[in-house]
């Protein structure tokens, strides 16, 4: 029988060597996840039930770019911003510079499509945010803050970063506030473990947080209504490529730039469990997916 003490060892290396984790986790799951999901790894808001997906994904673009003043930006930031797509939106935008970092290497090499003289990636740790050696007057950071291993530092970092008055968009992975250890362990777990997670933060816990680094709280939604087809979305794929996948199409979707031995197919493999976990998370209320704007003092 699974207990809290089966996940301890392997959230105690998601923390540790959160760097290596993600270069070998995404270096397994990029181009599964282009294929089965989008090539935005991040969530759509729906307006209602008939929504496109296209019109979903441009709405929720038009709202990000609003909310952080995107045409007044010079120097704008996306972190994490993996195979660069809405980094690209970002530099369509502004005539300010616009850097994405992100920490693995496989999904940046699909950002050499985009080419805009206004536009730059870099590979760099969010965790070292604030050893790149510039401010900007917007950031930006989506699904992919529970990767991170400690929430508090980053946000201080972050803060470092930003230039008085400027607007910092955070979309999180949050988990309920008040869930308690047993909630957590079946439940959360599962899913951290499958997606290489070392713990979840609460929406209270990242109001403290911002408010302590110097930030003004501007908005905070908590959009699970909005995202419920994205998940269920996750779901169905998930369910659709279990049914067409075998061994023999995994490594033609593994990136060739790192030797992952069995360790590609495994984590290919473990995202079949997440999607199932994933979707209880949300049925069940102990995911959130939470919007947070806040700009700097
Ligand atoms: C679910 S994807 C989201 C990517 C992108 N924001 C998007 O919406 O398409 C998570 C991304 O976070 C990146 N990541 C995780 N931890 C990071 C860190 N410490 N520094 C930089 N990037 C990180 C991963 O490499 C991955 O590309």
């Amino acid at each position: 029988m699974f207990t809290t003490k089966t996940y301890t060892k392997d959230f105690k290396y998601f923390k540790e060597k959160y760097d290596e984790n993600m270069e070998r986790m995404f270096a397994a799951v990029s181009d599964l996840y282009a294929e089965y999901w989008n090539d935005f790894f991040h969530f759509a808001l729906f307006k209602d039930e008939n929504e496109s997906w296209e019109s979903a994904f441009r709405n929720t673009h038009k709202k990000y770019l609003e909310a952080l003043r995107i045409k007044d930006a010079s120097k704008v930031l996306e972190m994490a911003c993996g195979r660069g797509g809405f980094t690209n939106v970002l530099a369509e935008n502004t005539s300010g510079e616009v850097l994405g970092i992100d920490i693995s290497r496989s999904q940046l090499s699909h950002t050499k499509r985009f080419k805009r003289p206004n536009l730059r990636f870099k590979h760099h740790d969010i965790m070292k945010v604030d050893e790149l050696g510039e401010t900007f007057d917007a950031a930006v950071f989506m699904d992919a803050d529970c990767y991170l291993p400690d929430k508090k530092l980053a946000v201080e970092k972050i803060s470092k970063v930003m230039n008085p008055g400027g607007r910092f968009l955070l979309l999180g992975w949050c988990k309920q506030s008040g869930l308690n250890s047993m909630q957590e362990e079946l439940v959360l777990y599962p899913f951290m473990k499958y997606w290489g997670i070392p713990s979840l933060e609460t929406p209270e816990n990242y109001k403290k947080y911002f408010e302590q680094s110097g930030f003004k709280i501007v908005e905070i939604t908590d959009l699970n209504n909005q995202v419920r087809r994205d998940w269920d979305f996750g779901y169905e794929s998930a369910l659709a490529g279990i049914k067409k996948l075998s061994f023999k199409d995994l490594p033609r979707l593994i990136w060739k730039g790192m030797r992952l031995g069995g360790d590609g197919i495994r984590l290919i493999k473990e995202q079949f469990p997440a999607a199932i976990y994933i979707k209880v998370g949300f049925d069940v209320g102990f995911l959130r997916y939470v919007y947070f704007l806040v700009e700097k003092k």
